[in-house]
């Protein structure tokens, strides 16, 4: 195989705090990023070969010059909802002349999403797989939530399965109209027939659930354990959606029951702060959805200065927040949510990943390859809140390259 040598890079985001090169730094902040400047490394036979200062590096059969660019492990989009037909662009527009966001309009992208084919779906998907690649995102989980059908659940998980192995279970997404008489029968198909279909399929990792007291949708606290319990039964890695729209148990319901993250966090008690401080779950804050229902944000500044490990994800779906960009995430976090440039990247990395257990230390030995890393047209990652909304941040690799099976997100 091939040794590939990248150098000139300016700034290496390599999330390695024992980094012996890394920029000496009394900032905790920067520390974790275990930044090294006028770097370089060596990739062979996908994996991390060498790391260092460029002016050490070894030889390699080829060589690849960035020019002063800073480098990174792609970024970690540990929350979306990709696999939809439709948009609700009416509905984001009423939100902005005042409307509320309830969870109802997940149902006219249920209706849209069941009349579409498969092809539709795999079209579209591979649309929006490319809009995020082409923004530096390299792993992305996908959730199912919008067929609510044991039929469609399994569609849409089988969809999400062929583009990534972070797929997670969202029958619990809201109660399908068609079961709106009665909550307690839906509750049962998804920990009942559902749930033993999901299983069956092998396809997803994780089971989640929109746990939101506050939307006449979603699971209150006690359908929620139920079927947090059921996933966790059956071997599902347990997700949660949590104190999205209001207080409310889900934090504390994550926490209890070992989920690898509870998502959005936006309203958040003492007790929920010090619950996930005690806990292993990762708090994902998902800012993109505050900027499309006008929410106020979450406070990552409260989380961090707990201790609680913090993730970012885009939640990228046709409700609450119809962008897959990690930059806008990683600006929305540092402006909006209290976050330093080196906290957010590092959330979107090191802590999204954490909650999908990976590892995205750039290290010698680890398995990452040159499709596993993102470069920025920019000399340090503190360009990616500083500059918002231009696009700094690609794969490394060239597009063409990237779109091979070797190299799909996972
Ligand atoms: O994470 N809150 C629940 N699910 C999505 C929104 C889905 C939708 O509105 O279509 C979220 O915000
Ligand atoms: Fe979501």
């Amino acid at each position: 195989m091939t040794a590939i040598l990248v150098t000139g890079i300016g700034e290496l985001v390599t999330l390695d705090p024992e980094q012996p090169e890394a920029t000496p730094t009394d900032r905790a902040d920067v520390g974790a990023l275990g930044l090294v400047h006028d770097a370089a490394l060596v990739v062979h036979d996908g994996t991390i070969a060498w790391v260092g200062r460029a002016s050490a590096a070894p030889g390699a059969d080829q060589r690849l010059d960035l020019a002063g660019r800073a480098l990174l492990p792609g970024f970690v989009d540990s929350h979306t909802h990709l696999v939809f037909a439709g948009d609700r662009a009416g509905e984001f527009e009423a939100r902005m002349r005042g409307a509320a966001y309830d969870g109802g309009g997940i149902g006219s992208t249920v209706a849209a999403t069941r009349e579409a084919t498969d092809d539709e779906l795999r079209a579209l998907l591979a649309q929006r797989i490319a809009e995020l690649r082409a923004l530096g995102t390299r792993v992305v989980e996908i959730k199912s939530g919008y067929g609510l059908s044991v039929e469609d659940e399994l569609r849409l998980l089988r969809l999400a399965r062929e583009v990534t192995p972070h797929v997670t279970f969202l029958g619990a997404h809201v109660v399908p109209r068609e079961y709106a008489a009665d909550r307690a029968a839906y509750v049962e198909l998804v920990t009942g027939l559902m749930l033993a279909a999901v299983t069956e399929s092998g396809c997803a990792a994780y089971l989640d659930v929109f746990c939101e007291p506050a939307s006449a949708h979603a699971f209150d606290g006690e359908e929620s354990r139920a079927i947090l319990l059921a996933g966790r039964a059956v071997g599902l890695g347990l997700r949660v959606h949590g104190n999205q729209l209001g207080p409310g148990p889900g934090v504390q319901l994550a926490c209890e029951l070992g989920a690898a993250s509870v998502d959005h966090c936006t309203y958040l008690t003492d007790g929920d702060v010090d619950a996930l401080a005690g806990s292993s779950t990762v708090a994902t804050l998902l800012p993109g959805v505050e900027f499309s229902t006008r929410h106020p944000y979450p406070d990552a500044r409260r989380l961090l200065d707990a201790g609680v490990t913090v993730g970012l994800a885009s939640d990228c779906n046709p409700g609450t927040c119809y962008t897959s960009s990690m930059p806008f995430v990683v600006a929305l976090a540092v402006r909006e949510c209290g976050m330093t440039p080196a906290e957010a990247v590092y959330a979107a990395t090191a802590g999204s990943g954490r909650s999908l257990g990976l590892d995205r230390r750039i290290v010698v030995g680890a398995p990452l390859d040159l499709a596993d890393l993102a470069v920025l047209d920019a000399p340090s990652h503190v360009h990616l809140a500083y500059r918002p909304g231009l696009p700094l941040a690609r794969p490394l690799l060239p597009a063409a390259a990237a779109a091979a099976p070797a190299t799909s997100p996972d």
